[in-house]
């Protein structure tokens, strides 16, 4: 392993992992993992709400909108129904670029680049914060042709709202008309004034490194979008599968997912 591959620190990809019920991850992460789920216990339920609504956006983008093309930015270790499975189930001739900062999705990444033969998927180990370098490495992308850029449960990680907005911004100007943003963003706007506190002191205490968005803040990310039915929503309450057997409440999800087309 590098060096730059450090088991003892905490990284949201394995901690998110571990909340999956995943096996790639370290005790550092299963540490950060519990102390976060004991100021929001629902931690659990919300990791698998969000993961469920990438799926259906994604199902969304292929089976309702014709979207054959796919930036996952945050990919996140590999686990069912990655995005390029759920994309070429409908479409197997999708093409997907993964980019994630955790090398240590890198190592897993094989298991994302299973591509269909007709389709294509790539892998980039590269942070959101750069945006241009991602759009310059995204050859496999005809960027006159409509992509969906998946940002799920990633712009979190950004502290800054101006930041995250401006970056958004870079990536949706480089993508034309039809293309679609899918995004996911953990918000404690649905939370009891304890639980919201509670939060509030993970992220001071340096505990949480997931730094939620209110309502308005969210939608900034879809300014110039029109948003798809059902709008703006907890995770959980974006046109959830009936057959589910699981359905959080959005207090438990905590986190708002939409999904917008670029007119
Ligand atoms: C909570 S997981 C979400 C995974 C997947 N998108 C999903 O929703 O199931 C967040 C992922 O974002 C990645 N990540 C966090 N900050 C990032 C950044 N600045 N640039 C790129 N990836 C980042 C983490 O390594 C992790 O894999």
């Amino acid at each position: 392993m590098s060096d730059r591959f450090d088991t003892g620190v905490a990284h949201p990809a394995r901690r998110y992992n571990y909340w999956l019920g995943g096996k790639d991850n370290f005790a550092a992460d299963r540490e950060s993992g519990d102390l976060l789920a004991k100021s929001y216990p629902a931690a659990r339920i919300a990791a698998r709400a969000n993961r469920a609504f990438l799926g259906r956006a994604v199902g969304h983008l292929a089976a309702d909108a014709g979207i054959r093309q796919f930036l996952d930015i945050g990919t996140g270790l590999p686990t069912a129904d990655n995005t390029h499975e759920v994309a070429q189930r409908v479409a197997p001739e999708s093409r997907i670029v993964y980019v994630d900062n955790d090398p240590m999705v890198m190592v897993h990444a094989r298991a994302l680049l299973t591509s269909t033969p007709e389709g294509e998927t790539r892998y980039i180990e590269d942070d959101l914060r750069n945006p241009e370098k991602i759009l310059a490495q995204a050859q496999i992308l005809d960027f006159d042709e409509p992509v969906g850029l998946i940002l799920v449960a990633v712009v979190h990680f950004l502290p800054g709202q101006e930041q995250a907005s401006a970056i958004v911004r870079t990536l949706l100007d480089a993508l034309p008309s039809g293309s679609h943003l899918v995004m996911s963003c953990a918000t404690t706007d649905f939370l009891t004034p304890e639980l919201k506190a509670n939060w509030d002191e993970s992220l001071r205490t340096g505990r949480s490194d997931v730094h939620p968005r209110t309502r308005s803040e969210f939608d900034e990310f879809f300014a110039g979008l029109e948003v798809v039915s059902p709008g703006v929503v907890a995770v959980s309450e974006w046109r959830p599968d009936p057959a589910a057997t699981e359905h959080a409440t959005p207090v438990e999800a905590s986190i708002f997912g939409a999904v917008g087309r670029k007119p």
